[in-house]
């Protein structure tokens, strides 16, 4: 069978054409199991978590940290560490509002790297902004890659906080998150790795990578939207406080104080995304049971081809580095003196969906000297024959300007 065919939405016509949808990285396509494990949830287990003492209410408490133990192990961390979240950017403000703040001091610097999406820019801005401390950037080498030198150089005792993408949205590029973690450490800073790009597309070891957070949004990764995941460690999780207050993240009230519940329920304050958290599982699952392994072999396979065939007109521009084993699951491009906007209507008329935009990280645009590319991007769904309709709709886009 087709793995198309696990994915309802990839049966759909655009413009009169199959639809070949290459625009997984902004969000990707749910498999049927995981749009059955969430209906199957409301329709036969639905009850609130964490508070009913009844059957049911335990049944869905069960499902919803049964959810968490999933991709706890996925990810082979304690669930204790699994905090459920909206997205990436709701994780990775959680950690600037609720470590960052209390840790980074006035004169602090935070190492930031210019290729960052604005989720993993903006709220350490606000950070620098409202402590005192100071923003530094790695630039990257020529080949839109973490220029090692460039990091270590930029690192000393004042450096607080370290982020970084494991895989730049824009460049494709997989940062080496181990290394960089543990240059890191050596001057005392703790690591924040934004892998909203990430998961899904090749297996991520936590504790191996030794990372002290970790964020991703479920929706990126075959899961629904509005449901995503931080990962902490234990130690910085217990001394921070919660952002948000209110229900279920209690141990004692009373009328002038609280205490708070442990990790991870104190950062969960009031009802959560239950149906999320299980659709999100249900897709680690999925993805686990092709083999994470696997998945990046035919990933691999998919930007070396487009790759190759990219490189054979002379007219398209690639950013990031042109070796398929130096990157993850997308390629960013340009056709020479076309607006990319104009190339992603013309590519939409041939049922191809590419994102052309900033995406959401305009300073990488400022350093690359575009106002913005288009984005090729895959999933496990992805196809080869999708690449070559896109060769095929681009050399109609320079007929069409020619
Ligand atoms: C590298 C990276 N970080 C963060 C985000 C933000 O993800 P979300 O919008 O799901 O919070 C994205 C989404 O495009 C991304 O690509």
């Amino acid at each position: 069978m087709n793995r198309q065919d696990d994915f309802a939405m990839l049966q759909r016509q655009e413009n009169g054409a199959p639809l070949a949808y290459l625009d997984s990285a902004s969000t990707s396509q749910k498999p049927t199991v995981v749009l059955e494990a969430m209906r199957a949830f409301y329709q036969k287990s639905n009850a609130n978590v964490h508070r009913g003492n009844y059957q049911l209410a335990e049944e869905a408490t069960e499902a919803y940290e049964g959810a968490r133990k999933t991709i706890a192990d996925a990810l082979k961390v304690p669930s204790s560490t699994i905090i459920f979240t909206k997205s990436t950017t709701d994780g990775l403000n959680l950690v600037a509002q609720s470590f960052a703040l209390s840790e980074v001091q006035p004169g602090d610097e935070i190492l930031l790297t210019v290729a960052e999406h604005h989720a993993n820019l903006l709220p350490w801005q606000r950070v620098a902004q409202q402590k005192g401390a100071r923003l530094r950037f790695v630039d990257l080498n020529a080949n839109g890659e973490i220029d090692w030198a460039a990091f270590e150089k930029k690192l000393n005792q004042k450096t607080k906080l370290v982020a970084f993408a494991h895989v730049s949205n824009v460049l494709g590029s997989v940062a080496p998150v181990k290394a960089l973690t543990r240059l890191a450490h050596a001057y005392g800073a703790t690591v924040v790795v934004d892998g909203a790009q990430a998961i899904g597309h090749f297996p991520v070891d936590l504790k191996d990578l030794d990372v002290d957070f970790y964020a991703f949004s479920g929706h990126k990764a075959l899961g629904p939207t509005g449901i995503g995941v931080l990962y902490g460690k234990s130690a910085l999780l217990e001394e921070m406080a919660p952002v948000q207050l209110g229900g279920e993240m209690i141990e004692t009230v009373t009328k002038t104080s609280a205490t708070f519940a442990k990790s991870p329920f104190k950062f969960e304050a009031g009802t959560p995304n239950i149906a999320g958290a299980i659709g999100l599982a249900r897709a680690m699952t999925y993805l686990e049971e092709i083999g994470l392994s696997q998945i990046e072999k035919e990933e691999q396979g998919l930007l070396s081809y487009a790759l190759k065939e990219l490189a054979k007109l002379p007219e398209i521009v690639i950013y990031g580095p042109l070796s398929a084993a130096r990157r993850s699951g997308l390629i960013a491009f340009n056709v020479r003196g076309v607006h990319p906007h104009d190339v992603g209507t013309i590519l939409d008329m041939d049922g191809l969906t590419l994102r052309a935009g900033q995406h959401c990280a305009q300073p990488l645009m400022t350093a690359l000297g575009v106002s913005s590319t288009l984005r090729l991007s895959f999933s496990v769904y992805s196809q080869k024959e999708e690449i070559d309709r896109l060769i095929l709709s681009l050399k109609r886009v320079l007929e069409v300007f020619s």
